[in-house]
């Protein structure tokens, strides 16, 4: 996959763009950066709000040679590689929430968006990546959830620094997830580095549905492990956060 990047000053979504090219039959390695979106997309049908010049908003055409139940692995791919950029370019060191949310220092600072779409190459994905650089990303009332790069990080972020080492590292894990043993590897990889793969208890949000247990390691489709009371729950959608368990006095 060779990324080539369209630079745009405001988009509606660059997943949108992408999607829309896409259908004009852009090939993949397409990649489309917005300084701004007016109507950015998060999972689960949320607003991604992504204020001029506060964000890095990156979209990218894949069109993976893969066997249906790899292609679920992408996500994972971009949590990694998203994770790599934010530590070489900006040194920010990033944990994983499940299924693919970047934290630092336990907050949000990045995000992704995997939407699959029909081509008039075949069945593509558009991969869609939004990392808050300063906390002008993110409105207000989020700052106990949300982060950014200068939030954490002594240097001033840098979005083409960032960029570069993302399309680096997106093209060396997507290459890897093509290999016999790549979806091994590439799972092995993300367990290391989220906190979230084993032994934490959260709670799982999905529509009416709440769940809460321990997560107990991630599937080979990329489905999250959970050990409720009534034993093991594979999660496949929703969302998870972190609970702290109740303190006990002895
Ligand atoms: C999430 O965590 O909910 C996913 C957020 C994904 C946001 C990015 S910003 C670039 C791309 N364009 C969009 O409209 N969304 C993604």
């Amino acid at each position: 996959m060779k990324p080539r990047v369209l630079r745009y000053e405001s988009l509606p979504s660059t997943n949108t763009e992408v999607a829309r090219l896409a259908g004009d039959g852009a090939e993949e390695g397409l990649a489309v950066v917005a300084d701004e979106q007016t109507a950015g997309r998060g999972r689960l049908q949320r607003a991604w709000s992504s204020t001029k010049g506060a964000g890095l908003y990156f979209s990218i055409l894949l069109q993976p040679a893969l066997a249906p139940e790899r292609w679920p692995l992408i996500t994972f791919v971009a949590a990694l590689a998203t994770g790599d950029a934010l530590l070489e370019a900006s040194a920010v060191q990033t944990d994983i929430k499940w299924p693919n949310d970047l934290l630092a220092n336990e907050r949000k600072i990045g995000g992704i968006l995997a939407e699959a779409i029909e081509t008039p190459n075949g069945r593509a994905v558009v991969l869609g990546i939004g990392i808050n650089l300063t906390n002008d990303a993110f409105p207000d009332d989020l700052v106990n959830l949300a982060t950014s790069v200068a939030n954490e990080s002594e240097r001033t972020p840098e979005r083409e620094a960032i960029l570069t080492s993302l399309l680096n590292a997106l093209s060396r894990w997507y290459s890897l997830l093509h290999e016999t043993d790549g979806p091994e590897k590439i799972l092995a990889a993300w367990a290391s580095r989220s906190s979230y793969a084993t032994d934490k208890l959260v709670q799982v949000k999905n529509g009416a549905e709440t769940l809460q247990g321990f997560t107990r390691g991630i599937e080979n489709d990329g489905a999250l492990r959970l050990e409720t009371a009534q034993g093991i729950q594979l999660i496949r959608a929703g969302d998870v956060t972190s609970v702290r368990p109740a303190k006990v006095n002895v």
